[in-house]
């Protein structure tokens, strides 16, 4: 069991995992899957209860080099090498007296890289790997040492999904070679695709352990929502209205390896860029948002005092502000809202009230909207930012990977409000390397590569596949 403070956050959750097994735990944002990760990392203590490994009773998993956590954010470092970030935080390996044996690392390293199955030289630099294969660098890094259980908290959810995919694989075919792998994700083809049992925790308790064998989508979805009122269908895409009316447009726009860009975007529609990593997908929508000048070229906005709002595409370091309240960092941008006829003061019951309905839309988790931003669970803290967008009512939403990290009824229900942003007559562009995001929501998407935006095309016209072969 868990609370912080007078929130219990996990119930008594008793769960056994055998070796060599490959176990996916789901549940939805704030369930409380990354509390009992860190309980079993030694970050938090748990309020009563044990964790026993091989039988034994353990303060924690973390002091047993057997076990290997990998969190989202990695630990690894981007200016030094592949062998160098292999051989942190280990005991240096020594030749002679203080000589060290550069050589031994070197080969330790190579192996430890052909365990995931990368092939590059151990001496390429950290900053010069895709995401994908940082990830699978920091998988090698706990497989090398030898750990025989990885605990891994949703490290593929930033990942595009031809990386998740290798990442993913690299873990199964670990699982098969006997090691034993726990991982949180809220991604369903992961869960179908490697793991040989699913739990599922809603509200800090475990309410479903099941094979994953004769399970599909519809199944798990079931299993996700069974507690979950709020969930609501997907509605289908509002029909395109007459001629569009254009609020503003990229002409010929360069900046950086970016360029020329040509877009428009037109009330009631809802544009979808995609592109991999480094691709510049996000520098569109921040050159769109106008927090990043164009070098060469123009950005036109065709209406007077245009309001955008922008949801940027990392939450942790961009947009939340830690300490304070939910309710102030969802206010924060719409303060003009709230103002009182002809006086300075903010009502703050309106405030209060607009901001309630809100996070009671996106269901934000705790309820109370006095706790601190840093205390709420990753995929909470990516609802309160969508929220804050949300109450600014701006002609032009710039969304980055709107749905990174939150649970499956909350992507409907975020996917149900862009169509709404769209159906009251704002403009959206969303800018993410998430399939799903271009074909739930999109009227037009294109796709960023070699720095140009290819040519739009109507979503309606593409097959599931071509979408996913797009990203
Ligand atoms: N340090 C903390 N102080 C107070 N409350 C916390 C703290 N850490 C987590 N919580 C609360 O515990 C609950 C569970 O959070 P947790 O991060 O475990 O959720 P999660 O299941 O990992 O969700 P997500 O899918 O969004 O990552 C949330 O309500 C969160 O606000
Ligand atoms: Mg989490």
């Amino acid at each position: 069991m868990k609370s912080f403070g007078a929130n219990k956050v996990l119930k008594g959750v008793d769960l056994q995992i055998r070796g060599g097994e490959f176990v996916g735990l789901m549940g939805p944002n704030g369930a409380g899957k990354s509390t009992l990760i860190k309980i079993l990392a030694g970050v938090y203590e748990a309020t009563s209860g044990e964790i026993r490994l091989g039988g034994k009773p353990v303060r924690s998993l973390a002091s047993s080099s057997d076990v290997g956590f990998i969190h989202q954010d990695l630990g690894l470092i981007d200016g030094l090498t592949i062998s160098d970030n292999l051989s942190l935080a280990q005991p240096p390996k020594r030749r002679l007296g203080p000589v060290l044996d550069k050589r031994a690392e070197r080969a330790e390293a190579a192996q430890a890289l052909r365990l995931v199955g990368l092939s590059m030289s151990v001496d390429t630099y950290l900053s010069d790997l895709t995401p994908g294969e940082k990830t699978l660098v920091a998988v090698a890094r706990v497989m090398g040492r030898g750990a025989n259980i990885l605990v891994i908290d949703e490290t593929t959810s930033a990942l595009p999904p031809a990386d998740a995919g290798r990442v993913i694989e690299s873990l199964a075919l670990a699982a098969r070679s006997g090691a034993t792998v726990i991982m949180v994700t809220h991604k369903l083809s992961e869960i179908l695709n490697a793991t040989d049992r699913v739990v599922v925790i809603i509200d800090g308790e475990l309410v479903q352990d099941a094979p994953t064998a004769g399970l599909d989508r519809a199944a798990l979805v079931e299993m996700l929502m069974q507690h979950e009122s709020d969930a609501r269908e997907i509605n289908t895409r509002a029909a395109a209205g007459e001629e569009p009316t254009c609020v503003l447009e990229l002409h010929d726009v360069c900046v950086g390896k970016l360029g020329p860009i040509n877009l428009r975007l037109n009330a009631g529609e809802v544009i979808g860029i995609s592109g991999l990593p480094g691709s510049g997908l996000h520098d569109i929508a921040f050159l769109v948002n106008g927090s990043l000048k164009p070098e060469r070229g123009e950005v036109v906005a065709h209406r007077q005092g245009l309001k955008r709002a922008l949801v940027p595409p990392y939450r942790e370091s961009q947009g939340g502000f830690g300490a304070l309240s939910v309710r102030e960092n969802l206010s924060v941008s719409s303060l003009w809202r709230w103002r009182r006829r002809g006086a300075r003061l903010l009502s703050p019951r309106r405030e209060l009230r607009d901001c309630a309905k809100i996070a009671a839309d996106l269901s934000v988790r705790p309820r109370p909207m006095d706790v601190p931003f840093d205390t709420l669970s990753g995929g909470n803290k990516q609802k309160v930012i969508f929220g804050r967008a949300l109450l600014a009512q701006p002609h032009l939403y710039v969304l980055c990977e709107p749905t990174r990290g939150v649970d499956v009824g909350t992507r409907s229900e975020i996917y149900r409000l862009i169509r709404e942003m769209a159906a009251s007559g704002a403009a959206v562009l969303v800018a993410s390397s998430d399939a799903e995001d271009l074909f739930s929501v999109c009227d037009r998407v294109a796709l960023v590569v070699d720095g140009r935006l290819q040519r739009l095309r109507q979503v309606t016209e593409m097959t599931a596949s071509e979408l996913e072969l797009m990203v």
